[in-house]
């Protein structure tokens, strides 16, 4: 069943010659386009949350997440420099393994893209909050945490989320001069971090350094549990296959793209978080069975009302900062976060809405959505229906909760990508090959088995949403794109 309806590998090429895009990016460009979709709320706001998992053992969780990530993005280039073409893993399955498996991708993507975003929308809000509270503007609790998270309505969340929807359907898309400017935001933020935290790390602060344990078979807890939710600071590199058909040289430069801008990310991320950890603490709230509080839960914000623990803040380095006596600095940390997040959410409701828009063309999901704007030329329907989502997400739940949910598209769509590469070298053995996953057969199957680790290791919530989505999908499929699939009535070549 796996492989029926494969839409071959030349036609998808043939599509993407047609369409022609000017193909101007280079190396440093790529990877200063995936340092930009990669650094936002996972390393900005999730050390908390990764610190109340672990504890300081939250540095095992970052190395732990780089590793499975490293693993995936070998893979990803190779297919991503085989098959330049925007679409990433949804393309990609539906050229390795046919119909079923590209929708099933697609799917996922849509959870990884479009919760990605929301989650990203709650990141930028604590540190909007936070910039609001210090200067006595605060807004009414109520209004700072969604309902789910042991308040009401996150009020900034939902309105960054409407703001960069309008952006999308008037088409603002990723230029690469402000990326490069906001990239350097980040950065000159995360330095400037790591230069006043490090030297402040006390050894004491490390003590215990696993009071969470490694995991439970339940997942959310513990080393794992972290590393299954901080993996989300990794995320977004794959942006970098969706610019293929835009790269110049694209079998040099997408792996450089790929595999540079994790590795920069990893660097920083290890030392932002032995930086956080060791100099202020990132000692769990327990509760009463002794156990760290689950993050997210009413429970934990109760337990954290008047808290100065790291664990407890929604703007971690800020706080940090603001602990160590830089309380200026906290504020200039937290603005960098409030510039430099919206393109975040930006580029993962752009990947949203282009999966869907290609699912849609395909005739996988109805033609209404790939509808474009007369005016604005962008696909205007399915920015809308996903920004309405996305930003009544962002309103309602905890960020934790919502970078899981995502995290389980993700590790389904990087564990796919990882066996494509095997079927492939099985199937296409002759193919042309520009970039090699080096050890394939121990590179792929070690992604694999990573991704399912994390995976297991998600709250359980996120893995019953990813079940109820994939059933839904599942539905769906039977119901429309079965019937409807345009490779399969030979109706369109697109
Ligand atoms: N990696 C991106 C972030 O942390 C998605 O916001």
């Amino acid at each position: 069943m796996l492989f029926w309806r494969v839409k071959p590998l030349d036609k998808i090429l043939e599509t993407a010659e047609k369409k022609s895009l000017k193909r101007q990016l280079g190396a440093t460009q790529l990877t200063l386009l995936g340092i930009g979709a990669v650094i936002g709320t996972g390393i900005f706001v999730l050390t908390a949350e990764a610190g109340q998992k672990a504890g300081p053992g939250m540095m095992l969780a970052f190395v732990i997440a780089a590793v499975v990530c490293a693993l995936a993005a070998l893979a990803y280039s190779e297919l991503a420099s085989m098959v330049p073409v925007s679409g990433s893993a949804y393309t990609y399955s539906y050229g390795v393994f046919g119909e079923f498996t590209a929708w099933v991708v697609g799917w996922a993507l849509g959870l990884e893209y479009g919760i990605g975003a929301a989650t990203v929308c709650v990141g930028w809000s604590g540190y909007m909050n936070g910039l609001l509270a210090a200067n006595g503007m605060a807004l009414p609790a109520w209004l700072q945490t969604g309902y789910f998270a042991g308040g009401t309505f996150n009020l900034l969340a939902f309105l960054i989320g409407v703001a960069v929807t309008g952006l999308l359907v008037i088409g603002t898309s990723k230029s690469a001069k402000v990326n490069a400017v906001l990239v350097a935001i980040k950065i000159i933020a995360l330095t400037v971090f790591i230069f006043l935290a490090v030297p402040a790390v006390k050894g004491d602060n490390f003590e215990p350094f696993l009071p969470g344990g490694w995991g439970s078979p339940m997942g959310g807890v513990g080393v794992l549990g972290a590393a299954a939710s901080i993996f989300f600071a990794y995320v977004g590199f794959d942006a970098v296959s969706t610019a293929a058909e835009e790269t110049k040289n694209p079998n040099r430069n997408i792996p450089i793209g790929l595999i540079g801008s994790l590795l920069v990310c990893t660097v920083f991320y290890l030392l932002v978080g032995y930086g956080a950890a060791g100099s202020v603490g990132a000692q769990p709230i327990l509760g009463p069975n002794g156990m760290p509080l689950d993050p997210g839960t009413p429970a934990m914000a109760a337990a954290c009302v008047g808290s100065e623990a790291l664990v407890c803040s929604h703007e971690p380095l800020a706080h940090v900062m603001r602990l160590l006596g830089h309380n200026r600095i906290g504020d200039w940390i937290g603005i960098a976060a409030i510039l430099a997040l919206p393109s975040v959410i930006l580029m993962m409701m752009f990947g949203q809405t282009r999966v869907f828009f290609t699912m849609s063309r395909d005739g996988l999901l109805p033609d209404g959505l790939s509808k474009v704007h007369s005016k604005f030329h962008t696909p205007h329907v399915i920015t809308l229906i996903t920004g309405a989502v996305v930003s009544v997400c962002a309103a309602l739940l905890p960020v934790g909760r919502l970078a899981d949910t995502s995290n389980s598209g993700t590790l389904l769509a990087f564990a796919m990508v990882s066996i494509g590469v095997l079927v492939l070298r099985k199937t296409q053995p002759n193919r042309h090959r520009p970039f090699r996953t080096p050890f394939a057969w121990i590179v792929c199957p070690l992604a694999v088995a990573g991704c399912l680790l994390l995976f297991v290791n998600l709250s359980m919530t996120a893995k019953i949403t990813f079940v109820v989505w994939a059933a839904l999908g599942l539905i769906l499929y039977g119901l429309y794109g079965y019937r409807r699939s345009h490779l399969a009535n030979g109706t369109s070549a697109s």
